[in-house]
This record gives C-alpha cells, structure tokens and sequence, in this order.
C-alpha cells in the first residue's frame, strides 16, 4: 500500500488552521461583481493535495435557510435545504467551513479508504471544451482538453480515489461536521479493496466503521469510481449486493447509500438497483463522472499512462437526467415491491451536470430528494445561495 508523502502531511497540516479566509459578514446582500471575481474552486496547474487544503472563498454572506416548516427528511434527519455538495475536492473540511453557509445542506465528503493512498501524478484535472451532451455510448471517443482557459462548465479528472494521511483525515472529517449548523447532514464516501471480494467488502465495513466514529451521519459506498483499476463495481450484482449487506450489517442503524455511474439502460440500472436496496441500503447518488479519453491537441494522453479520466460538468447533464428518471421509475416499483424489507423509500440524490441555480431546482421538481453540484460549484460556488435567494425555490 502507498504511503503518503511527508510533503502534503506537512503542508497539510500547516494550512488547515489557516487554509480559509472567510469573511462572514451581516449584509446579505452579495455584490455581482465579486461573484463574477471567483476564480474556479480547482486550480487545475497545482496538486491535488494543495488543493484541498489551501482552498479559499472571500466575502461569504451567510444566506438566511428557509423556515423549518420547509425543511425536510432525509436519510433520517431533518434537512434545511434541497441542496448538496457531492463527494469531491470541496467537500472536505476547508470547503464545507463556507459552502455550508451558502445554502447547501448536505455535504458527502470526499471518498476515503482505510489508509492512506496517493493520488495519480499531477495532472489530475483539465478542463474540456463545452461541447454536445455526451450519452453513455460515447465513451469511446476521445475528447480534446481545452488549453489556455480559466474556467469551463465541464472539466475531465484523474484522482484516484487518494487518501490522506489517515489521522488527518478523521480529524478533518471531524472538523467537517463541527462547521454543520442544524439542518445540515455529513454523509462520508468510502472505498474498499482487496484482492478477494469478501475481504474487499470488509475494507468497505471496516471504512464505513472509522467514518462513523469520526462524525459521518451517513455513508455512502463509492462503487462508480472511474479512475480506479476496478472501480466500477456498480455495475456487477453480486459484488454490490456483498458489499452493501456487509456494510449495512456493520454499521446497524447508519443510512446507506451507494454512489453510481450511468446505466447502460435501465434494465442494468433496475437490476442492480433492486440488488443493493434488498442488502439494506436506503438509496443512491447518480451519477458519478463519465469515463473517457481525454487527448491534447497532439492526440496525445492528458493524464499521461492513465488513457481514461472521469468527465462531469455541463456536458453530462442530460445523461444525469434521463438516469434520474429511470431511478424515479425504479424508486415506485420499489414503493410496490415485496422485497422491501428494510426500507420502503429509495432516496435519490440527484448530481451530474448542475450548473446554474435553476438546474438545482429543476433536479428537486423533477424528484430528486437532494440536488448536488460538484463541477457546478467549482465554478460557481453561490449556486444554492442564488437559487434561495431569488425566491426561485419555495
Ligand atoms: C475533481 C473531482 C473529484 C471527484 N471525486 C469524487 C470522489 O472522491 N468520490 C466520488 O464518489 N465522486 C467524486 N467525484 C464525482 C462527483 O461527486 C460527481 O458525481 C460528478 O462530478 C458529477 O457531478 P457534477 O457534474 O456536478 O460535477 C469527483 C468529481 C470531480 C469533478
């Protein structure tokens, strides 16, 4: 297993006192142009883990929640708002610290795994061209990385499903949930493996265990990471259906969820669907990046050695939707089937392509019990924030 380097511990450690300069002030009003002044949440030339940890946000107006009244339950807990942060760069503790004040309610903190694990060589991220809405079936095709920009609505990445220094990280997640006000939940993603599957599942139990006592309210298992060897395990019944039982069986009264990629079509989607609620999870997250070929103008491959990377943003947004609607059709049968034992409701948490403050509520009419955005808030971090605030959401 990598050990993690002494740099970013160091470098971690450091910043995390200092990493946020967070202005909080009484006015709510927030100014046009400073939000227009934002630079990307990722700075696509800098590592990975410097990143995470000197991530900054100036001029955080804290927005006003809506009344409880409103508020409503999810996972078992009561929610303020629609609105959520999946698992990426900005849902660690130096993201969470502003973005739990701009009117996101749930927070799934960045994949962990039991230990410490580096991420891919820098580049880890790009960004690509806006271009047409890619569907499942073109994952074949190579895409261009778009060079020479500051921002673009769809980026492509390559992480790895890294870990930092395992202390930190439970300290950090610690940290995370401190920053929550009420109405506010922290889910944690995790990721097992091992070479048999049994015991990889048990990696899966053993992770979930350490982020519950860490602070997580809820876990969700990352079965759909497309920059792993192996990493998309959602879509093979036997090997969700033994890691979900095993983790829910660990975990006892901590909701589950699992966290998806696209479908090929919603036959597969069905299938497994019905395979992970029958182990005892409470319900999903869709859908994790794309995975594609990303090439330089050369044709040759960004992220060097690693020929695939996980495209989210703008482009995958209609592919977000029509999975959604298919996890809508499923989330009835589910209300109607006999195999319901554990939990009649399959919560569907809706991410892929979010990016402007109409989409988040489009994501909540069209059913989904949370709206999330990670490309979406990278770019522009006061989505929720502007969708409350212009009274777009009652
Ligand atoms: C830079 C980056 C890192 C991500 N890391 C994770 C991760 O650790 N675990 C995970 O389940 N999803 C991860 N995701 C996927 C997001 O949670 C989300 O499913 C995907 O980006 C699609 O949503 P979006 O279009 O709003 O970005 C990551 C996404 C990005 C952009």
């Amino acid at each position: 297993m990598n050990k993690l380097l002494s740099f970013p511990s160091i470098l971690l450690l450091s910043f995390v006192a200092s990493s946020i300069t967070c202005m909080v002030c009484d006015d709510s009003k927030v100014k046009e142009t400073q939000q227009k002044e934002q630079p990307m949440l990722y700075d696509t030339s800098k590592v990975y883990e410097r990143n995470i940890v000197e991530l900054s946000m100036d001029n955080v107006h804290p927005v006003p929640l809506p009344p409880k009244e409103k508020w409503r339950r999810v996972l078992g807990y009561d929610v303020a708002t629609p609105f959520g942060i999946p698992a990426c760069p900005i849902s660690l503790s130096s993201g969470v610290k502003f973005l739990s004040k701009l009117g996101f309610s749930v927070f799934t903190y960045k994949t962990i795994r039991s230990e410490s694990f580096k991420a891919h060589p820098a580049p880890n991220v790009c960004l690509i061209p806006n271009m047409k809405q890619l569907s499942y079936a073109d994952n074949k095709q190579p895409i261009h990385a778009l060079e020479d920009a500051k921002k673009s609505p769809s980026i492509a990445c390559s992480i790895g499903n890294a870990c930092l220094d395992i202390e930190w990280v439970k300290e950090d997640i610690a940290r995370a949930r401190s920053y929550l006000q009420e109405g506010q939940l922290l889910i944690v993603s995790v990721y097992g493996v091992a070479s048999e599957m049994r015991a990889a599942a048990q990696d899966f139990a053993y992770t979930a265990l350490m982020a519950q006592k860490a602070g997580a309210q809820a876990i969700e298992l990352n079965l759909s990471c497309p920059n792993v060897n192996g990493g998309l395990l959602y879509l093979q019944s036997d090997k969700v259906y033994e890691i979900v039982s095993t983790v829910c069986t660990a975990l006892k009264d901590l909701p589950v969820i699992i966290k998806v990629g696209a479908f090929p079509d919603e036959e597969t989607l069905n299938e497994i669907m019905f395979t992970a609620m029958r182990a005892g999870a409470r319900g999903v997250c869709s859908m994790n990046c794309l995975p594609m070929q990303i090439i330089t103008a050369e044709g040759k491959p960004v992220f060097g050695k690693r020929i695939h990377a996980g495209v989210s943003g703008g482009c995958i947004k209609d592919l977000a939707l029509e999975q959604l609607h298919f996890l809508l059709k499923f989330k009835e049968k589910w209300a109607q089937s006999k195999m319901n034992i554990h939990h009649t409701e399959c919560e569907i948490f809706s991410t892929g392509g979010v990016a402007s403050a109409a989409d988040l509520i489009d994501r909540v009419n069209c059913g989904a019990q949370i709206a999330m955005s990670a490309t979406g808030v990278i770019n522009n971090p006061y989505l929720a924030q502007q969708a409350l605030r212009n009274k777009l959401f009652s």
